[in-house]
């Protein structure tokens, strides 16, 4: 046999589906129809779609925050099903809304990144150690997030709570990093300086896998490497990033039609106004 070794895979979901029951609709839905998908050390994904594609469902599985109807789903070597989860979770970052609604808003920004040490709701007082305090110190210093270190979660603006869950998600060390929504309500220095975080992370930890969830093309990070397109919980397209997010891949994807333009790793796109239009 010839060739290189492949990086190891973080994660693998095949034929994974998740149904659930619809009460209004009387049926059955599918938010996740028979997705495949492999995610390797080194590579940073980017999963774009519509409103209600699926993403934060494909997410919720990657965390280990749930489980497939069917098909398997394998987080860093251990199929969902068959472990313990509670150990598997601290061994993933992952920044989501859900969760940030569960954390406590009375902790202060420096307890909410420390509840990160073991990816629990409430402080795990007893299991911190000085050395915890000083890593989420500097990892709040990563993400600008210094003179927030006092201050109660949820007197913070949403800008300021993305940075501390984007600390917060670090602190455990991760072995697999998923955002969904990261530069959520992020104003345009701190969406470029949760960009510059991510390119730090990148350099620092090039192995460390990612999956990001984003709506805007411009919130793309250019450590990205792959990229993922979903439409009503089916993968429409899902590989390098350049082949993937093309103009006529994106207009499909939200079924509208724009231009889309990469350039040194950043992206955009625009609606297009008429074909001849120039
Ligand atoms: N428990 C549930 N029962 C029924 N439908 C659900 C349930 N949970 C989610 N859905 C539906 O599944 C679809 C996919 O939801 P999901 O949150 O994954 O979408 P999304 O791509 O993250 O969307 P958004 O961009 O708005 O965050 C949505 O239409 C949602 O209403
Ligand atoms: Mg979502």
């Amino acid at each position: 046999m010839s060739g290189t070794t492949a990086a190891p895979v973080a994660l693998a979901l095949r034929g994974a589906t998740v149904r659930r029951w619809s009460t209004a609709l009387g049926r059955e839905l599918r938010l996740l129809d028979d997705v495949a998908l492999e995610v390797r050390a080194g590579e940073h994904w980017v999963v774009l779609g519509p409103n209600g594609a699926g993403k934060t469902t494909l997410m919720h599985l990657a965390a280990a925050m749930s489980q497939p109807s069917s098909g398997t789903v394998e987080v860093l070597g251990a199929r969902l099903g068959a472990v313990d989860v509670r150990a598997l979770r601290e061994r993933i970052g992952f920044v989501d809304a859900r969760l940030a609604r569960s954390l406590r808003g009375h902790l202060t920004g420096l307890q909410t990144v420390m509840t990160g040490a073991f990816n629990t709701i409430i402080p795990q007082v007893r299991r911190l150690k000085p050395e915890h305090e000083e890593r989420a110190r500097a990892l709040m210093a990563l993400v600008s997030a210094e003179e927030l270190a006092d201050r109660r979660f949820e007197d913070c603006s949403q800008g300021e709570r993305q940075r501390l869950l984007l600390a917060r998600a670090l602190m455990a060390d991760p072995e697999l990093l998923l955002l969904d929504e990261p530069a959520a309500g992020l104003d345009l220095p701190g969406r470029e300086g949760l960009l510059g975080a991510l390119a730090t992370l990148a350099r620092d930890r090039p192995a460390l896998p990612t999956v990001t969830v984003t709506h805007h093309l411009e919130e793309i990070a250019p450590s990205t490497t792959h990229a993922l397109l979903l439409r009503s919980g089916r993968i429409l397209a899902a590989g390098p990033v350049a082949d993937v997010l093309t103009s006529e891949r994106v207009s499909d994807a939200f079924a509208l039609a724009v231009d889309v333009r990469g350039r040194c790793g950043r992206w955009a796109a625009a609606v297009r106004h008429g074909a001849d239009e120039g």
